[in-house]
């Protein structure tokens, strides 16, 4: 959510803290500061709004000369975005800044206790006790890496933190726990960040840091300590991602180019899993018994991520013939769950990081379950914990609204049902040939349909000036309409619902009234005639519909509805794969007529490391 940079080194800190911070902004961006340490004194510089409020107060960083340094953007949970409340938060002393993502719990007790002892808070957040916490520790054993291990063992919650002391011109501090933090090895000097996207134009040999653990970065190296200090080797990745894969490469906005990417990003994501018609998956770890002693299965995420689930229940149960639950992760983690030894539990998340996601994780685990995650981000948090983890290969996702990795989690998805139907036997030989074609064939269809987007920009000016847009499907097209409808809302900021087709009729043809806009997804063969009928049915009460089918049914559509978008035909398991792009582009030019933010929307964040 809030995203971390710091730096110690031989160059100048400012300018490299605000470059990783314009990588970084994606994750929080109400408001950002950085704090350097030169000539033997802290300089702290915090704005409200965009980070180039912030590069154009310190002059690109020029103002504020030293090389070591923290940096931060905020996305406001513990006081309003201003000014006081960005970070860095400083000590009382003015020689300790430090940076925080995440949440001190008994910061409320903490802040009474300090007050108690002459400590005055300026600002309305949480993190400010823990530079008066440092500031007290320090003032009374007066070494900094003594304070923050006195620190640590005081403050509850979850934190990432960098500290850095005056006092101590070439040191940084870095502490984790359940919020991601990463180390970064550099030729001329070293780094932190929480997100690898930060580093990678300065160094692409990184650490994650564990829980519970601390590190003490110099110039020359890193050294990192677990809970009681003993000295722990850190294994070392390369990124090898593409520095542009986390520029915008042309495109106006992060979420055009991430859309564009989905060819690209499904045949990565398949074309190395699928050998000889075979779906081989050699990150998965469970043997064929384990596979056909499953119990129950479940599928649990937050926002898109759910709605693949939403997806994979209806794939998963043709493929396997079994029961599968979906579950919003925020409600598994509280439901008192029915899951135990023997059941599956199938963790989806983007990021690895979202805080509701992990609960629900540890939670199953706690209970016995297997835990599968299917995540983007390498290292990350969900997938350290899960005991397989599937990668979705799609790259840096920088767009607030998600669309590479939607997609490569469907894909990813599917090709578990494959794999699973086969071992347990309840995928038939002709089902399993045609999946796997149907997927070998998405990234050409996909091109096929991102080479028109003209066509979906003009159905979008006609949507643009609505208020409220309805989604209708039935089946998968109902699933995707979940998304849609998502995908609309989030950018757009139209009010836009996702309703099951049937259900209209019990209470939501009630809102459907004389020019009321609606979206029918009617691409699933065996339910078309059910679409159709639905369409007819809110035109009979004036609704004016935009319909999503495939090619095949272009003409019948069109017999009926004067806007059609339509894709290439597919496998049927596989069509919401290429219905989310007219989808996905319908929300963005939308969003972009109505002249809204696209990559950054009000209020959202990336990636929601706290609940
Ligand atoms: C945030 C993002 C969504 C995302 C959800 C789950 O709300 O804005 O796009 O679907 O988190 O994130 P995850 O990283 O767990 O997939």
């Amino acid at each position: 959510m809030c995203g971390i940079v710091g730096y110690v080194g031989t160059q100048q800190a400012a300018p490299i803290l605000l470059d990783g911070l314009r990588r970084l902004e994606y994750r929080g961006y109400d408001s950002a500061g950085i704090a350097v340490c030169g000539d033997g004194r802290l300089n702290v510089r915090k704005t409200k709004g965009r980070l180039q409020a912030l590069a154009e107060a310190t002059h690109e960083g020029a103002d504020l000369p030293g090389s070591l340094g923290i940096g931060h953007t905020r996305w406001a949970t513990h006081g309003e975005p201003n000014d006081i409340n960005a970070h860095p938060h400083v000590s009382r002393s003015g020689k300790i800044a430090v940076v925080h993502n995440g949440i001190i719990e008994n910061y409320v007790m903490l802040r009474e206790a300090l007050q108690a002892k002459g400590y005055e808070f300026i600002s309305q957040t949480d993190t400010e006790v823990v530079a008066q916490l440092l500031d007290y520790f320090y003032g009374s054993c007066g070494d900094i890496f003594e304070a923050v291990t006195q620190m640590i063992h005081t403050v509850e919650g979850a934190y990432a933190l960098g500290i850095i002391c005056s006092d101590f011109p070439d040191r940084l501090i870095a502490v984790r726990k359940e919020a991601p933090l990463l180390l970064g090895y550099g030729s001329d000097g070293n780094y932190i960040a929480s997100d690898v996207t930060a580093l990678i134009r300065h160094t692409r040999d990184v650490a994650y840091m564990e829980d519970g653990e601390l590190a003490v970065l110099d110039g020359h190296g890193i050294r990192v300590y677990d809970r009681t200090l003993c000295p722990v080797h850190k294994e070392r990745h390369h990124v090898d991602w593409d520095i542009d894969a986390a520029e915008k490469g042309g495109y106006p906005h992060f979420m055009l180019k991430e859309i564009f990417e989905q060819p690209r990003a499904i045949r990565e994501a398949t074309a190395a899993r699928i050998r000889d018609g075979r779906v081989e998956l050699e990150d998965l770890h469970m043997t064929p018994e384990e596979i056909r002693n499953i119990g129950k299965i479940y599928i649990v995420a937050c926002g898109s991520s759910y709605h693949v689930g939403m997806v994979g229940k209806y794939n998963l149960e043709r493929m396997l013939r079994r029961n599968v639950e979906v579950c919003l992760a925020s409600e598994f983690r509280y439901s008192d769950p029915i899951v135990g030894p023997g059941d599956l539990v199938i963790v989806i998340s983007q990021s690895g990081e979202t805080l509701d996601t992990m609960a629900a994780l540890r939670e199953a685990k706690k209970r016995g379950a297997r835990i599968l995650s299917i995540v983007n981000v390498v290292g990350s948090s969900i997938a350290r914990e899960s005991d397989d983890v599937l990668y979705t290969w799609a790259g840096p996702e920088i767009a607030v609204a998600t669309t590479k990795a939607y997609s490569t989690q469907m894909a990813v998805l599917n090709l578990l049902g494959l794999y699973f139907g086969d071992i347990m036997g309840t995928v038939s030989s002709e089902l399993y040939h045609e999946v796997v074609q149907g997927m070998l064939a998405l990234p050409d269809q996909m091109e096929e349909i991102l080479a028109q987007p003209g066509t979906i920009h003009e159905a979008a000016k006609l949507f643009a000036g609505q208020e409220s847009i309805f989604f209708i499907g039935r089946n998968l097209d109902y699933a995707l309409s979940l998304e849609g409808s998502l995908k609309l809302k989030e950018i757009s900021y139209i009010h836009s619902e996702a309703y099951a087709a049937g259900e209209l009729k019990h209470g939501t043809i009630s809102l459907v009234e004389e020019g009321t806009p609606v979206v029918a997804v009617g691409l699933y063969e065996p339910l078309f005639d059910k679409a159709m009928s639905n369409v007819v049915e809110v035109q009979a009460r004036g609704a004016h519909v935009l319909a999503l089918t495939t090619e095949q049914h272009r003409e019948e559509m069109e017999r009926r509805v004067p806007v059609v978008l339509t894709v290439p035909q597919t496998q049927q398991m596989l069509l919401p794969q290429l219905g989310v792009i007219p989808l996905q582009l319908l929300a963005y030019y939308i969003a972009l007529e109505r002249g809204c933010d696209i990559d950054k929307p009000r209020n959202l964040a990336k990636s929601v490391t706290v609940e």
